[in-house]
């Protein structure tokens, strides 16, 4: 048996991790023969604390194999202590009408603090993959804290953006998900993001040729993935869930297999033409466990590059917002 690892994972008696928890404890994230403890971590209010206990029962009601322990925290240095994955889930969702951008300043400092707890307290491999929103700037700014770990450890997820992107293009196509490949997400997880839709492949060959419909692909795919998320909170009241958790099971997973090429937001470094110091969401591959490399090279034509000029705009808008945040 493998020694067992930290996994830390924030807003543990929220919605996403209703259905994130179960998933990690049963080895979808990471495999099924990895042990995880599970380190929850909750503010410190009676209400939320007295929910993640209900929570904690659950998981052991499960009887989960793979799950060695639980910790249940409301204090971060408890809850990251010597984690080996940091999974900020924790944070305000938007409701209906506003953007995700409405977040920061709720949600902006949270990352602060959180970032500054995790260098100091967390394993020497750690790494931290954000859902909160808005996912990409609290990745910065959690990234702009540590002092020990390196941006690379700071990953943002796009990976909800990437999943729906290719649904919709099997469901165009007449296809199942599984023949879609290679639909990367670049910049914002937010409206304008851009799903690169001139690189994708449905069966092996260009999806674009096999769609035939570049309106489409310019106008309502893009729309749509861009404006899923408003979508799911104008139908079922409350901010995708289910689906958000998958995305990171998805998200990690890919990151700790070697050779899987997904979408995932890093520090850009100026590639694709975004500023270098914005977290923009672009494909990589992973090259060996938590550690990756930015696929390069993907050329854009004029329509992606106004896209991906568009994106990063807001990125910086973003950034410049929470510019006393950062540290
Ligand atoms: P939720 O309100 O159901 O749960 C959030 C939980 O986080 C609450 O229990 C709250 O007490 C807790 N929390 C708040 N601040 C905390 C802190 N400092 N430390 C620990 N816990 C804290 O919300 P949810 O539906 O689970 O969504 C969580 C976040 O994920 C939201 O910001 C939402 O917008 C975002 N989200 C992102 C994506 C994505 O693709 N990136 C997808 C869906 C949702
Ligand atoms: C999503 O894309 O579903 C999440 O980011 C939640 C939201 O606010 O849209």
């Amino acid at each position: 048996m493998k020694p067992a690892i930290r996994v830390a994972v924030t807003g543990a008696a929220g919605q996403i991790s209703y259905s994130l928890l179960p998933r990690i404890a049963s080895g979808a994230m990471f495999g099924p023969d990895q042990p995880v403890i599970l380190q929850l971590l909750e503010v410190p209010v009676e209400k939320a604390m007295k929910a993640l206990e209900g929570v904690a029962m659950e998981l052991d009601d499960c009887a989960f194999p793979l799950l060695q322990g639980m910790v249940l925290a409301d204090d971060a240095k408890v809850g990251f202590k010597d984690a080996n994955w940091c999974l900020l889930v924790g944070a305000k969702p938007r409701g209906p009408g506003m953007e995700r951008a409405d977040l920061l300043k709720d949600n902006g400092k949270i990352f602060t603090t959180q970032g500054r707890i995790i260098d100091e307290v967390a394993a020497e491999n750690a790494r931290v993959a954000v859902v909160g929103n808005p996912a990409n700037t609290n990745a910065m700014i959690a990234a702009s804290m540590a002092r020990r770990l390196t941006p690379d450890r700071f990953t943002a997820m796009v990976r909800l953006d990437q999943n729906r992107a290719q649904t919709m293009l099997a469901k165009k196509a007449g296809v199942a998900t599984t023949e879609v490949s290679e639909i990367f997400i670049f910049g914002n997880h937010s409206p304008t993001m851009f799903p690169a839709f001139s690189h994708a492949k449905i069966q092996g060959q260009a999806a674009e040729k096999l769609v035939n419909d570049r309106a489409w692909l310019e106008g309502e795919f893009c729309e749509k993935v861009g404006k899923r998320g408003a979508a799911i909170i104008a139908a079922r009241g409350a901010s995708s869930a289910t689906s958000a958790a998958n995305a990171l099971i998805d998200h990690v997973r890919d990151l700790v297999t070697p050779g899987k090429i997904h979408s995932v937001a890093v520090k850009s470094e100026g590639r694709y033409g975004f500023d270098p110091n914005v977290w923009a969401g672009m494909p990589v591959k992973t090259t060996s466990p938590g550690a990756f490399e930015v696929i390069t090279g993907i050329e854009m034509d004029d329509f992606a590059n106004s896209k991906i000029a568009a994106t990063n705009k807001e990125l910086v808008e973003e950034r410049s917002f929470v510019a006393e945040m950062l540290g």
